[in-house]
């Protein structure tokens, strides 16, 4: 449909495949199977969540009612409060930060903390500078109370620049440009992205968040097991690390199977790292993330 080629894709974003979802399936269908599974590895009965929160940019329906609403009846979680976080690529890293906030403060005890994202049902297929780059995924984590004293989501920098919001976003469709017939150009509807300018922003937001956890906690970037990136392109990364000085292999990258999953991206590497042995309890696991609003940040981690 478009004029590119694998080569190009391949070079300019490191992704050589993508998974997208059947045309039947929201991102409560992917975000339901993801919870399930987390549900069974943690051992934890649907009763006892008293939250979800789901970050998502492609929810089942504009604005309400909430994704999380439809994965609490589905999942029978009897007991949960739901709602979703829209922080687009970020958004794993807010929901994590929320759900610590929420257990720090005594109000919640076990949260499921799920990103789930359908990009291929806001993509414009036509536009070649953005369809090259999404595929559609979830994963989720069952973050609880604990019992030790420690915190294991140690810190956690989230920031936004909302003066960028235009260079990431879907014009139409919400109440700035209400949707309606002969009001809205069909194009508007789907995700526009001005690349460059995205790119030059999340190399600093790399940079940035890095260096503030590190320099927070008294760490430098040897004394981290492991930075799970938010995968949006392999030539943001390596750009970030030749600005930086720190060595691409403390990054995990998985962009080549999976694209840019956004708010799926970081529990998706979570797990797949978790299958494949290389995080293991106790090490020092630094997130981050950037993506429309603009939003950044990132979680430092005691696994
Ligand atoms: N296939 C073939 N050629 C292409 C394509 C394509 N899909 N897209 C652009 N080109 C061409 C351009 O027309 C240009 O040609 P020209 O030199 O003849 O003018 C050339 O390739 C280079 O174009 P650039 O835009 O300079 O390409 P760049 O190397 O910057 O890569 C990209 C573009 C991949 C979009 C990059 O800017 C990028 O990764 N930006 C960040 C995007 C991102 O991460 N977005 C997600 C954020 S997370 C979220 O919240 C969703």
């Amino acid at each position: 449909m478009v004029d590119t080629s694998d080569e190009w894709i391949v070079s300019h974003t490191g992704i050589k495949s993508r998974h997208i979802a059947a045309d039947n399936e929201a991102a409560s269908d992917l975000a339901v199977e993801a919870c399930t599974r987390a549900l069974d590895l943690s051992k934890t009965a649907a009763d006892d969540i008293d939250f979800i929160i789901l970050a998502t940019s492609t929810p089942d329906f504009p604005g309400l009612p909430s994704t999380a609403c439809v994965v609490q009846d589905r999942l029978g979680c009897a007991n949960a409060a739901a709602m979703d976080v829209i922080a687009a690529c970020t958004g794993f890293i807010y929901a994590l930060e929320t759900a610590r906030a929420f257990i720090k403060s005594g109000s919640a005890r076990k949260i499921l903390v799920v990103g789930s994202e359908v990009y291929s049902k806001i993509i414009n297929w036509e536009d070649r500078n953005t369809c090259v780059l999404f595929g559609d995924g979830a994963g989720a984590a069952v973050v609880s109370a604990v019992e030790d004293g420690e915190n294991h989501i140690m810190d956690s920098y989230l920031r936004s620049k909302g003066s960028g919001a235009e260079s990431l976003y879907r014009c139409a469709g919400g109440s700035r440009n209400p949707f309606g017939a002969g009001a809205t150009a069909p194009a508007d509807l789907y995700l526009s992205m001005d690349g460059r300018r995205v790119y030059v922003f999340a190399v600093q937001a790399i940079i940035e968040t890095i260096q503030v956890l590190l320099d927070r906690n008294g760490l430098r970037i040897d004394d981290l097991d492991w930075i799970i990136p938010h995968q949006a392109n392999v030539r943001i990364l390596e750009a970030a690390c030749k600005r930086a000085g720190w060595p691409q292999e403390k990054f995990f990258v998985n962009i080549a199977e999976y694209a840019n999953t956004s708010a799926a991206s970081i529990p998706m590497a979570m797990r797949e790292m978790e299958q494949k042995e290389l995080i293991r309890r106790g090490q020092l696991i630094l997130t981050v993330g950037f993506g429309s609003g603009l939003t950044y940040g990132g979680n430092l981690l005691r696994w």
